[in-house]
């Protein structure tokens, strides 16, 4: 594998696949997190500093083949150009002579910024003329779309094949570096914490039981979890939930006596106590899906209380993943105030701890 400092970058044209998928209000398309946006920023600091010229190309949302106006690239190029101070040309189209041309006449530095690649259902068909189309952008191709490699898409995987120069940025570096440490590690006890509502969740925590010590899960996926698990980790549900009754108002019952069909949009008290009593005892802590119905303030307590423990922890490496839980993080005010590795990746995040690689990557190494 190729890193960064593996090239020879001055007056290059990079052709740069970032994961610039941001949460986006769906009413105004105002940015939510700009996390991602920012994640990417070193690799771009890189390139200018090595006097690169950059072509920067990702998807936003899922468009799924149609032109969507809050889904356009404008936004992302703005908080690049305005907030973070990069010198930043958006155009409104992935490939045309005329962009060819434009990326040919990038002066070293300056970044050309491609439009949503999911507005053309060649990307998500993994299409070689699109990828050909692409590559026709750069001379060296960079992936530094960590949390976008586990799809097998046209810029991430087709696209690879036309170049002889190849490699990952800074991002992908410190998430594979990360992930891998804390994979290696034997420390134990290994906690697992597992919450959020897909159903991808439970297949995942079926493949997490050789791994961990404990797995503590929401009351979403323990009620979900099927009956014949084997492995080594014991799985701990939790002992009270909170529900929303009919009239309106909370209530807090014990999560044996509510039946299958009520919602549960939180951990109960007993519960957060529970989880942070095993947590306290953690050497390694890895953490996808918040606990409850964050979306609601009303239901990010025990989200909330459950990050303070894992920040209690001084010892344990932890490594906290998934757009929602990081979103809910931030609004807590949690999410810088000490977590070993925050992850860009939600479902990359999950294969890549499970199978040990990404098609993103197979992609580059063929
Ligand atoms: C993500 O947010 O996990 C990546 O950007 C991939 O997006 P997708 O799930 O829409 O393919």
């Amino acid at each position: 594998m190729k890193f960064l400092k593996d090239f020879d970058l001055n007056k290059k044209r990079v052709l740069l696949r970032g994961d610039l998928n941001v949460p986006i209000d769906e009413e105004t398309g105002e940015i939510l997190d700009d996390f991602r946006i920012r994640a990417i920023v070193p690799t771009l600091d890189f390139l200018v500093k090595n006097k690169a010229k950059i072509v920067l190309m990702s998807h936003l949302g899922r468009p799924d083949g149609n032109v969507v106006e809050n889904l356009k690239m404008d936004k992302i190029g703005k908080v690049f150009s305005e907030k973070l101070g990069f010198k930043i040309c958006k155009v409104d189209s992935y490939y045309s002579e005329k962009i060819e041309e434009m990326s040919n006449k990038l002066n070293p530095g300056e970044i050309l910024l491609l439009e949503n690649l999911r507005f053309w259902t060649e990307e998500e068909k993994n299409e070689l003329i699109f990828s050909q189309n692409l590559s026709k952008l750069g001379d060296i191709y960079i992936n530094d779309a960590f949390s976008a490699s586990h799809r097998e898409h046209s810029s991430i995987v087709g696209i690879a094949k036309f170049f002889m120069e190849k490699g990952i940025g800074l991002l992908f570096e410190k998430e594979l570096k990360s992930i891998n440490d804390f994979m290696k590690s034997e420390e134990k006890p290994a906690i697992f914490i597992i919450g959020g509502i897909k159903e991808e969740k439970v297949i995942f925590l079926e493949k997490v039981l050789e791994m961990a010590d404990f797995i503590l899960t929401s009351g979403i996926v323990a009620r979900n979890l099927p009956s014949a698990l084997i492995g080594n980790a014991k799985i701990i549900t939790p002992v009270d939930v909170v529900v929303s009754s009919d009239k309106g108002g909370i209530s807090v019952e014990k999560f044996s006596e509510i039946d299958k069909k009520t919602e549960i949009p939180d951990i109960g008290p007993e519960t957060q106590k529970l989880f942070s009593d095993y947590i306290s005892t953690a050497k390694k802590i890895f953490w996808t899906g918040s606990l409850g119905k964050t979306e609601n303030d009303e239901f990010s307590n025990g989200t909330g209380a459950i990050a303070e423990s894992v920040l209690k922890n001084k010892t344990a490496n932890s490594i906290i993943g998934g757009g929602s839980l990081l979103f809910t993080l931030r609004q807590l005010r949690l999410r810088d105030k000490g977590f070993s590795h925050l992850s860009t990746g939600g479902g990359a995040l999950l294969d890549y701890i499970v199978d040990g690689k990404l098609t993103g990557l197979n992609a580059l190494e063929d």
